[in-house]
């Protein structure tokens, strides 16, 4: 598959990795130009190309991969009807209470009260996307092993469009890491956003021979 990121940072180079590692190919963009990533695209192989945020958006799946505060401009001007969208942020929250920033409100607090997750929130600026969460749970450093004996670490995700989500899932099921569905946006988000139980906990598939 072709996947596209937005963003390209820590979780773009380590996710990268492993979907070309997989035969997957990856298009990369960030806000400021697809020439400014000559040197990111050519550390991760022939797999990788640099792009605009519009291409990125074409690819079969596309993975936002930005601090949670530029996740209204790198989402903007892009028509994300019917495209397979995974959310991979963590909205790290202010200390201080209720700060909005264009659009994303950064207070725990606030959050908890207008009772969404970080995802639902994602996905009404993304309108239209079919949106699934995941990659987010755990720290890249975790997943530094690109070898076919890596650990099968576990990778959470949840999403209100099943079809969708079953894609997520084997994409990344197809690089040795293992999706575990939690459920919907509201349901499985909670479970596995920032600050949420299932967050910053590593879990490992262990298949047992018998
Ligand atoms: N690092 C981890 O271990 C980890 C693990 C799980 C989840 N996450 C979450 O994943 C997200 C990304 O984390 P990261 O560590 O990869 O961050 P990072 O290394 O700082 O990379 C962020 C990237 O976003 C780009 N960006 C900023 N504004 C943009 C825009 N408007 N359009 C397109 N690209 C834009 C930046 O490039 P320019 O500024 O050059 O545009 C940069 O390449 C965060 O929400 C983080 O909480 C991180």
């Amino acid at each position: 598959m072709k996947i596209g990121f937005i963003g390209a940072g820590n979780v773009t180079r380590t996710i990268g990795r492993h979907l070309i590692t997989a035969g997957h190919s990856i298009v990369v963009s960030n806000s400021r130009g697809p020439e400014t990533l000559a040197d990111f695209v050519a550390d991760l192989g022939p797999g990788a190309v640099a792009g605009t945020r519009e291409q990125a958006a074409e690819c079969d799946v596309v993975i936002l991969a930005t601090h949670w505060p530029k996740v209204p401009e790198a989402l903007k001007g892009i028509d994300w009807r019917g495209r397979i969208l995974i959310d991979a942020t963590n909205a790290h929250m202010d200390p201080k209470p209720d700060i909005s920033l264009a659009g994303v409100t950064r207070s725990r607090a606030a959050l908890k009260a207008k009772g969404r997750t970080s995802s639902e929130i994602v996905a009404e600026m993304a309108v239209g996307a079919r949106l699934v969460k995941s990659i987010s749970n755990m720290p890249m450093a975790w997943i530094q092993d690109f070898s076919p004996n890596k650990p099968r670490s576990v990778i959470f995700t949840s999403g209100d469009d099943t079809e969708a989500k079953q894609q997520v899932i084997d994409l990344i099921n197809s690089t040795g890491l293992v999706a575990i569905d939690l459920g919907s946006l509201a349901t499985g988000g909670a479970m596995h956003e920032v600050g949420a139980p299932l967050s910053g906990v590593e879990f490992h598939f262990v298949r047992r021979l018998r």
